[in-house]
Parts: structure tokens; C-alpha cells; sequence
């Protein structure tokens, strides 16, 4: 794991990280022996993952570990372990530690949270294997088809129904995960300060990165996602990755998509910035009063495929007020007028993963809840409860395919193309916090976080 500063809570003492992950794991535990259980298996062996080499080069691509490896521990760089879990008994974990080198081995790992294992250092998969038990015929396997698992003899590989039945607890996030989510975001928003700051002072795209990834102390391939750093135009392309070490003849706005790692767990966040331009600035801050109602409506019970359609029909407020569309904020969402600037889902659940296991479905046993009609990006579709973590990222975007589409068909006339025209040059608006279901409503992690910041400066 990276250096990411001081967390707030402490490591170790009452009510620290470690007594967190101790509750934490045992949660783990059970629902793992719950789902092993009802999928008619003894025992879990979960693989980190492999280093993928690049294609005909003694390189390989940076390492990913599995999410379901990461889920029992925070290690995050140590390809080809393994994690064994029988009910009832210690997890034990096999710790490839090869003897290498030419690149560093993963160190014996040290921390909160590793007595709570039975850790074997093990050279290669051979080593690995003589510290499972010698049967593994009921042991269900998750991670990659590695070329020595048929002499494993596992019960099944990847087995879509108990993988269901392990994600789906998964959007429930523990008092251990939450306080790691919250790190996650503070140390993002840091990031996010130090790239506002670049843009003030003139950055390039690069330069912008380079402020949030030397702010936060984490490397781009420890980040739980590439940032989006992205100058006017550039701001209208959803994921827009480029980067760009020059700068633009003229700035207008800034928009970053940009969240840092604690613990193997992400935060992603979203801020927008006008370059001296009132207008676009009123823009964003509608924008932002806009994604504050939509937070307000957080707390248990509510259905997010209903969040995302109320983010419409705000959205369609905007837009009139804005004066970027001509008719009334009601034909604007039943005609899909609103969908050329907003195409993409209100937010995810998130977590180990930036868009976390489990957002569509219905039980673990099986089905999913499909998205509205005509929405075909939303990520979530489940109704909140207690201890999700949700992103909530409304935008408003000039994206010229959509616009294009939209003037060939019968939105044109519902457009006010001299305000769109005018508008381009910006790209977009993007808000996006993460924000923790409690039992009344939802906790802000985002700008609970940028708050204690300004508070500290
Ligand atoms: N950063 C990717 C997303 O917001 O979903
Ligand atoms: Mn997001
Ligand atoms: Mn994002």
C-alpha cells in the first residue's frame, strides 16, 4: 500500500483501524460461510491475480489485484497469493514471495491487520499448493485459469452463483470500510486542491495530474482509476484520458475526475472550474446546488433509478434557466432532450472497486433490476440502504455527437442552438462526491472532506 498519510483514525488503541478490521473480518467471514453454504461448498481459494506480461517483451502491465482477493486484506501488490478460508478456521493466506532479483518481492506484510492470518511465504504456486489442504475437491476457486489448476482439482472455478452471493453483501460497507472510504476521500481532496491550484497558475492537462497525483503520494497505477484532467473542449468526452503536456491557446474551464486509494478502497470525485468566465462559472454553481438537492434525497429506501430520473427533470430546470433549451423543463425529460447533456448514470456504488460489485441486482439467489427505459448507463439500480457508499455525479456536457444527433431529429427545435454554440468551448460540468447511506440519510464524505480541509489551511 502507499504512503497516503496519516489517516485520521488510528491504527492501533480502542476504536483504531485494527479493533475496525477485527469486527470487519469476521463479517467477512460469515456472510463467506453463508454463501459457501447455500452454493454447496467447503471451503473458498481466492487467487490476487497474475502479472500479465506485454506481448512478446519481458515487461508485464501494472498489477490489478482481484477485488475478491481484496476484500479479506488490504494487500495489494502481491501477485499469485492466495487466500484459503474454511469455515470456523483462521484464514490462511499464501504469500507468493518469489526469489527474485530482478524485481522486488512483496515484503512479509505487517500491519493491523495481519494477525488475523495464518501467513505462509511461499516461493511459487508449487509452495503454495503444499500449504493448502491436500483435497481441495470441495473448495471453490475465484481468479484467473492458471496453468496448474487442473492438478488442483478444485470443485468449481469462478462459479457465477456463489460469486453472486458474495458480491451482493458487498454493497453494505462495514464501520472498517467506511472509515477506509472516508481516507480515501480526504486524501483525494487533497489531490483535488493541489490540481485546482495548478489550474489557477496555468497548468497543461499533464501538469494538472501530475499536482493531484504528487498531492495525494500515490502513483497513477495505485489510483483506483486513470484521471480525467480535462481543458474546455476536452471536458465533453466522458473518460477523456489524453493528458495533454501543451496548453490550449486559450483556457475556459477545467474538469477532473480524480480519486485516490486507501486500503485498496477508492474515492472518485469530481470538480469543474471556469477560467475567469461568470457566466459558465453561474453555470457550474446551478450545477452544484442542483447535485445538493439530489444528495438531500439520500437515505434508505429510496430507489436510485428514481434519483437518477428526478436528476433529469432538476437538470431540465437548469437547462432552462440557462436558457440552453426552449421549452418547458417537463418536455425537455419526456422528449429526451435532457439525454444529449446528460448521458451517462447519476452513480454507482462504490468501494473496492471504483464501480463496485452487485450495482443491478435483485437477490443473491438471482435476477436483476433492470434500468429505466432509455437509460442504458446507469450503473445502480437497487434501492439504498444503510451502509452503501454511492457516487452522486450529475452532468451537463456539450458533446458534439449528441448535439449533432439531436439536430437531425425533433429536439432540434427544443434547443437553443446560439446558447449551445457558445457554450462548447467548455466541454462540460461534472459534480460528483461520495456520499455513505446512514440510517436518516447519507453522510458526504466528499465535502466532509474538502470542508476539514479548509478548516486545517
Ligand atoms: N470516474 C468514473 C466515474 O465517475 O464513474
Ligand atoms: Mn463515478
Ligand atoms: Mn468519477
Amino acid at each position: 500500500m502507499a504512503d497516503v498519510g496519516a489517516p485520521a483514525r488510528p491504527l492501533a488503541g480502542p476504536n483504531s483501524l485494527e479493533d475496525l478490521f477485527a469486527a470487519h473480518l469476521e463479517g467477512v467471514c460469515l456472510r463467506t460461510a453463508r454463501a459457501l453454504e447455500a452454493c454447496g461448498y467447503s471451503a473458498l481459494l481466492v487467487h490476487s491475480g497474475s502479472l500479465l506480461p506485454v506481448f512478446q517483451d519481458d515487461r508485464t502491465y501494472p498489477f490489478e489485484v482481484h477485488a475478491p482477493f481484496k476484500v479479506w486484506a488490504p494487500l495489494l501488490e502481491a501477485p499469485d497469493s492466495f487466500l484459503y478460508f474454511e469455515p470456523g478456521r483462521r484464514p490462511l493466506l499464501a504469500l507468493h514471495q518469489p526469489d527474485d532479483y530482478w524485481y522486488k518481492p512483496p515484503a512479509l506484510p505487517q500491519g493491523y491487520w495481519t494477525r488475523h492470518f495464518d501467513i505462509h511465504p511461499c516461493r511459487d504456486l508449487d509452495a503454495a499448493r503444499r500449504v493448502l489442504p491436500a483435497s481441495l475437491r470441495t473448495t471453490a476457486f475465484l481468479g484467473d485459469s492458471l496453468a496448474e489448476l487442473p492438478t488442483w482439482a478444485v470443485a468449481d472455478i469462478n462459479p457465477p452463483r456463489l460469486i453472486r452471493h458474495l458480491d451482493f453483501p458487498r454493497a453494505t460497507k462495514s464501520p472498517y470500510e467506511l472509515a477506509c472510504l472516508r481516507q480515501a476521500s480526504r486524501v483525494g481532496t487533497r489531490g483535488h486542491l493541489a490540481a485546482a491550484r495548478a489550474f489557477e497558475a496555468g497548468a497543461s492537462e499533464f501538469e494538472i495530474e501530475l499536482a493531484f497525483v504528487g498531492a495525494c503520494g500515490q502513483r497513477e497505477q495505485d489510483l483506483p482509476y486513470n484521471p480525467i484532467v480535462a481543458l474546455n473542449e476536452g471536458a465533453a468526452i466522458l473518460h477523456y484520458q489524453v493528458l495533454e503536456t501543451s496548453l490550449p491557446a486559450q483556457r475556459h474551464s477545467l474538469l477532473i475526475d480524480a480519486g485516490a486509494e486507501f486500503a485498496g478502497y477508492a474515492s472518485d470525485i469530481t470538480r469543474s472550474y471556469s477560467h475567469r468566465d461568470a457566466d459558465f462559472a453561474a453555470l457550474i454553481g446551478r450545477m452544484d446546488r442542483m447535485q445538493q438537492a439530489l444528495c438531500a434525497g439520500v437515505r434508505p429506501g429510496v430507489d436510485w433509478r428514481e434519483v437518477h430520473l428526478q436528476a433529469h427533470r432538476l437538470l431540465a430546470g437548469v437547462l432552462r434557466e440557462a436558457d440552453i433549451i426552449t421549452c418547458g423543463a417537463e418536455e425537455a425529460v419526456t422528449t429526451a432532450t435532457t439525454r444529449v447533456f446528460l448521458p451517462h448514470g447519476i452513480g454507482h456504488l462504490l468501494g473496492l472497486e471504483v464501480h463496485d460489485a452487485g450495482g443491478f441486482m435483485r437477490s443473491p439467489d438471482g435476477g436483476e433490476i433492470p434500468r429505466p427505459e432509455g437509460h442504458p448507463y446507469l450503473r445502480l439500480t437497487r434501492t439504498l440502504q444503510e451502509g452503501f457508499v454511492v457516487t452522486m455525479e450529475p452532468g451537463l456536457y456539450f458533446i458534439p455527437q449528441l448535439l449533432e444527433a439531436a439536430r437531425a431529429d425533433e429536439r432540434s427545435a427544443r434547443i437553443n442552438w446560439r446558447r449551445v454554440d457558445s457554450l462548447r468551448k467548455f466541454g462540460g460540468i461534472r459534480v460528483e462526491d461520495d456520499l455513505a447511506v446512514t440510517a436518516t440519510g447519507c453522510e458526504n464524505l466528499t465535502r466532509d472532506a474538502f470542508g476539514a480541509a479548509s478548516a486545517a489551511a
